[in-house]
Formats: structure tokens, C-alpha cells, sequence
């Protein structure tokens, strides 16, 4: 791997999602996650619309805001959704991450993120095609790749997002961009290389995380990242 590789590669970070955390002691299971080397905390707002579960919204993330400095990593199923981006920066957001599929003007809801002043991230479902994001590649921090349909934890990841998080990884560096490349959906010690391999350099995972080794976050978490 020649130097400029080697420089252009991203240290593998997670983002424990707590969709699958106990939630009545969100706040303490965000503390285990730091103290267990979580790198951000992935939050999964789901509306019961754009999927079809229903979770937690601005007031409880506003709550849990002062139980970490972690980024949140926030996660928007939810539709519509543009006119609430202001709701989740305000609650203390630092990525906020919607999909095309959930948006009218994905770039009007891009440029208020960053007007904001949070980092924005684009998510695909696993039906979705990368071209649909083509144009807007070189305005956004993050892809979220889906590798499940969004909605639930604990369910099966989905190969034949491989190939997608493959493509993407050869159009950035193509074109040089320098967006982070999360997968988001099943992931655990059997696929985590594989993803990684693929071109991931975040990766999302709330079963693993907390159920795996009788719940040593820290174990789990050293394990996904190939530590
Ligand atoms: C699913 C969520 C994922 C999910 C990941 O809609 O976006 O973040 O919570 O959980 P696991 O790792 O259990 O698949
Ligand atoms: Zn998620």
C-alpha cells in the first residue's frame, strides 16, 4: 500500500447504535458505551411513517446531550423531514443523517444541515441506487449505507450491499472526496471485515454491541474495529 494509500485510509470507528440499549437507562448505557471506546453514538429516530417503528425525538436526545461529550451521530428515519433538521441541531446533534427517499429537495435539507453547522449524512436504503446521490457526493460528510431495511435492530445484514459500498468507495477516491463510508444494519464479527474491506470506515451496530461476550461493550467494540 503506497504512502498516499496509507494516508488517505481512515481509522475504523464506531458508532454503537442504542436502538438496542435498554431505554429505560439511556444515559447510563451512553456512559458504558465512551467508557467502552464507542468513537460517536449512533441515535435512530424512527417516526412510525418513514419506517415502520417509532423511537425517541429532540426531548430525550436533548437530555441524554449532557451524558457525553461523544458526537451523536443522529439517524433520521422520519418523513417528512426538513422541517424538523433545526429541531435535532438544536437537541445536540453533530451528524445528522437523513435519506433522499424522505425529502422533497435533498439539497435544500443538505445546505440547512450545514447552515447549522452540523456534518451531513445521506442514507441509502438497500433498494436505493448510489446514482441517486451522484450530484451531491462533494457537498456531504458521510454516506450511510444501509444493509438492512431500516426499522429494527437484531435483523440479518444483507450481502449484496457489498458491491454498493464497493462502487462508492472507487468513486471517492476517483474524484478524491473524502466523505466517511458508515454501514449500518446487521453487522457483527462474522461481515465486520468484509464491510471493512468493501471501503467502511464506520461502522454502525447495536446487537452486537450490547448482546455479544454477555455484553462487554468494550470487547465488542475492539472486536468490530479489528483492533
Ligand atoms: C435500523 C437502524 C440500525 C440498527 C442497527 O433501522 O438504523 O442502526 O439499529 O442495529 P443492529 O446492529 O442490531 O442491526
Ligand atoms: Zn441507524
Amino acid at each position: 500500500m503506497i504512502l498516499v494509500d496509507w494516508l488517505s485510509m481512515k481509522k475504523i470507528q464506531i458508532s454503537p447504535s442504542i436502538l438496542s440499549a435498554d431505554f429505560s437507562q439511556l444515559g447510563n448505557e451512553i456512559k458504558k458505551l465512551e467508557q467502552g471506546g464507542a468513537d460517536m453514538i449512533h441515535v435512530d429516530v424512527m417516526d412510525g411513517h418513514f419506517v415502520p417503528n417509532l423511537t425517541i425525538g429532540p426531548p430525550v436526545i436533548k437530555r441524554l446531550r449532557n451524558c457525553t461529550k461523544l458526537p451523536f451521530d443522529v439517524h433520521l428515519m422520519i418523513s417528512p423531514v426538513h422541517k424538523y433538521i433545526e429541531d435535532y441541531a438544536n437537541a445536540g446533534a453533530d451528524i445528522i443523517t437523513i435519506h433522499p427517499e424522505a425529502t422533497e429537495d435533498l439539497i435544500e435539507s443538505i445546505n440547512l444541515i450545514k447552515k447549522l453547522n452540523k456534518k451531513v449524512g445521506v442514507s441509502l436504503n438497500p433498494n436505493t441506487k448510489l446514482n441517486i446521490i451522484d450530484n451531491i457526493l462533494n457537498k456531504i460528510d458521510l454516506v450511510l449505507i444501509m444493509s438492512v431495511f431500516p426499522g429494527f435492530g437484531g435483523q440479518k445484514f444483507m450481502p449484496e450491499v457489498l458491491e454498493k459500498i464497493k462502487s462508492l468507495k472507487e468513486i471517492k477516491e476517483k474524484n478524491k472526496l473524502n466523505f466517511d463510508i458508515e454501514v449500518d444494519g446487521g453487522i457483527n464479527f462474522e461481515n465486520n471485515k468484509i464491510v471493512i474491506d468493501a471501503g467502511a470506515n464506520i461502522l454502525v451496530s447495536g446487537t452486537t454491541i450490547f448482546k455479544e461476550n454477555n455484553g462487554n461493550i468494550k470487547k465488542n467494540i475492539d472486536s468490530l474495529k479489528l483492533a
